[in-house]
């Protein structure tokens, strides 16, 4: 099939990609005219494992072409996609400019029928104002042409989004029209396979709350874990005990249950933010994921209070090495990542920061900038060298390439703070490495 595709960021380029891989004929384009320059030659715009060999594939192939003419795009295909970015404030409003933009400009240009679908994040009514910006430019050009408009989120992670797409726990799709539910019941074809990667069909607001419904999750079950660690480490247990001990449960299951430094990224905050919005506006007020987005705030803080106990307050003048700046692994991206909150803390304390992170150095730069006490280091040995302590925030598998031993060596005054428990406590601590992690490790008072 051919398929016009509107945002070409994590999840538009990974999706283009894998949708060229399968034998769709994809055309990609996106506001960001270097981006769009760049992607034509080769060239990633983002940290994506599998992503580059795959652009590079659909691109020789011809399966796979970016464009930065929008209209072309709107002409290409049946089917096309809104992927872009969907950014909540504060308050949890979200900004649905760039999808009402792409909308405007398929009501301008299309020329024959067409199915629009939403994947980009959006709150519950976001297809219906897309359909009703769509006929209003239809009607502006006395235009009459059948737009059809479906709902069909997005739940791929970041840093595994090339694998979620090809192997997606469930695609679900939010429209009650036949037409469009051939049209993608036929483009998913190659990704769903009955009963474990299912098709699942319902309505468009169903589909839209099932896509914060499924975030809201994800983040109670995170912030869940970090009040239990909260209370493991106050208690002498190991949090990561009580997770083998609950995760064994089919009621419970393992995943997300990680104890850590706090979740970021793009999507977890945004989306509780936005969900919370959508229901105090209907007049509910949702408890749950007030507390959780409260307990994730707080949580971002947990690293710097470790230190500051562990120092008993005198942070001024020290020297700590950060490992890890992206939200998680295998990403370079910085969007709401707990690392940013370690840092400004640091700084404000009159701490000196010695940061490093495989992927995510350019992004971290941007955001912060070049600050007194900060240094940016090319490598986790460099970052190591000369400082005091090690706080791990982002568990990167090189970070393990370093040895105990190792570490203990180049530390001033051996102590790891680990945010992400990935070190054996009895292990640091034989190394003669004080060691703090996330509900486990040296007890702390409250
Ligand atoms: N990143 C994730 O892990 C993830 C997972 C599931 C769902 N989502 C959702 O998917 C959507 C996209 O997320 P993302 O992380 O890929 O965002 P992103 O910021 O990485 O990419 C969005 C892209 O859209 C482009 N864009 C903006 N306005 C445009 C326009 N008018 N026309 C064409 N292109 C335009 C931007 O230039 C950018 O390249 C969001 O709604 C997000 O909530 C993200």
């Amino acid at each position: 099939m051919k398929v016009g595709i509107f945002g070409a960021g994590y999840v538009g380029l990974s999706f283009a990609a894998c949708l060229a891989e399968a034998g769709h004929e994809v055309l990609c384009t996106d506001a960001d005219l270097p981006r769009i320059e760049g992607l034509q030659r080769g060239l990633m715009p983002l940290h994506e494992p599998d992503l580059e060999p795959l652009v590079a594939e659909g691109l020789a192939a011809g399966t796979l072409r970016f464009t930065a003419d929008a209209q072309a795009a709107c002409g290409h295909g049946d089917v096309l996609f809104i992927v872009v970015n969907t950014p909540a404030d504060a308050q949890g409003r979200v900004d649905l400019r760039q999808v009402m933009a792409v909308a405007a400009g398929i009501g301008r240009h299309r020329e024959r029928e067409a199915l629009v679908v939403c994947k980009s994040t959006a709150p519950v009514g976001t297809a219906d104002q897309i359909e009703a910006v769509l006929s209003g430019e239809l009607s502006r050009r006395g235009a009459s042409l059948r737009i059809a408009v479906a709902a069909n989120p997005e739940f791929l992670r970041e840093g595994a989004a090339v694998r979620d797409c090809r192997r997606p726990d469930r695609v679900v799709i939010g429209t009650r029209d036949p037409w469009a539910i051939d049209l993608l019941t036929r483009l998913y074809a190659p990704f769903v396979s009955e009963p474990e990667r299912p098709l699942l069909v319902m309505d468009r607001r169903s589909a839209e709350l099932t896509k914060y419904a499924a975030n809201a999750m994800l983040a109670t079950r995170i912030s869940f874990m970090n009040e239990m660690a909260r209370v493991a480490g106050h208690a002498g247990a190991d949090i990561k005990m009580v997770r083998r001990g609950i995760g064994a449960d089919h009621r419970i299951g393992p995943d997300f249950l990680q104890a850590g430094a706090g979740y970021g990224g793009s999507c977890l905050a945004k989306d509780v933010r936005a969900l919370t919005r959508m229901a105090e506006r209907d007049g509910h007020a949702l408890r749950i994921l007030s507390a959780v987005e409260a307990a994730n705030h707080e949580q971002k803080g947990r690293l710097f209070d470790l230190m500051t106990h562990h120092f008993e307050g005198r942070i001024a003048g020290k020297t700590v090495a950060v490992w890890g700046l992206a939200f998680k692994p295998d990403t370079d991206d910085m969007r709401d990542a707990p690392s940013l909150v370690l840092l400004e803390r640091l700084l404000a304390a009159g701490a000196r920061v010695q940061a490093h992170d495989p992927a995510a150095m350019a992004n971290a730069r941007a955001i912060v900038g070049e600050r007194d006490g900060l240094r940016w280091c090319a490598t986790a040995q460099e970052a190591l060298h000369g400082a005091d302590v090690l706080a791990l925030v982002t568990e990167w598998p090189v970070f393990r390439e370093a040895g105990l031993a190792q570490i203990a060596r180049e530390l001033r005054m051996p102590a790891i703070f680990d945010g992400r428990n990935v070190y054996d406590a009895a292990q640091v601590e034989a190394a003669g490495i004080a060691y703090y992690g996330i509900g486990r490790g040296r007890a702390v008072p409250r």
